[in-house]
């Protein structure tokens, strides 16, 4: 077992995994975040995504040990403690973001990073930012709706880091990099232009495998 000592939703927790240990593994079974779903393990459908660092990865993608003394943010932290919602959560709601909602964790925290990337992005940068994660239910249109409207509504705050998670503990390098979508445990974040997941560990961005069925979708 290995000790490590990670930030989750602002809160500061020091455990013991497993070096096999995936993140989302960690965030579910041992610190309860179960608002972080899975949905493939296997790199593919962005349903698992956080903020690590301030930048949106596949949770099912990096190994626990690799967030170590990393802050992490996930869908359980985006609301306010009076349970407002959060910008991006009222966007989805509003334009109809969701169905069944299981992919939609991963979608509020990919839609957060994207736009903290991008505060005004085009539907087809949203389109291109957003194929890493994979929706069963919504046809994806109302998903691009709400994350422009989102981004029209709090791009700016968003891009200054006013009101998204993850802003402060972010590294930079945000614009450069890392997005949503992962390859192996092994990845580095992936970036926006690039399909997939992406994992991070280390800070170096690496691609991901594009979901193939998610680019078509989108596209
Ligand atoms: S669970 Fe599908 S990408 Fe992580
Ligand atoms: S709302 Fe059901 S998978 Fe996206």
């Amino acid at each position: 077992m290995v000790s490590i000592t990670v930030t989750v939703d602002d809160v500061r927790r020091t455990v013991d995994v497993e070096p096999r240990t995936l993140l989302a593994h960690l965030l579910r079974e041992q610190l309860g975040k179960t608002g972080t779903v899975v949905g493939c393990d296997t790199s593919n459908c962005g349903a698992c995504t956080v903020l690590l660092d301030g930048i949106s990865v596949k949770s099912c993608a990096v190994l626990a040990v690799q967030a170590d003394g990393s802050s992490i943010d996930t869908v359980e932290g985006l609301a306010d403690a009076d349970g407002t919602l959060h910008p991006v959560q009222q966007a989805f709601h509003e334009h109809h973001g969701l169905q069944c909602g299981y992919c939609t964790p991963g979608m509020l925290m990919r839609a957060v990073c994207l736009v903290r990337e991008n505060p005004s992005p085009t539907e087809e940068e949203v389109r291109e930012g957003m194929k890493g994660n994979m929706c069963r239910c919504t046809g994806y249109q109302g998903i691009v709706d709400a994350v422009l409207a989102y981004a029209e509504s709090d791009g700016e705050r968003a891009a200054t880091g006013e009101s998204d998670p993850g802003a402060v503990a972010d590294q930079g390098g945000t614009s450069a990099a890392p997005a949503s979508a992962g390859a192996a445990p092994a990845g580095a974040a992936t970036s926006t232009a690039q399909a997939g997941a992406g994992t991070a560990t280390g800070g170096q961005p690496t691609g991901g495998q594009p979901s193939g069925a998610a680019v078509e979708e989108l596209q």
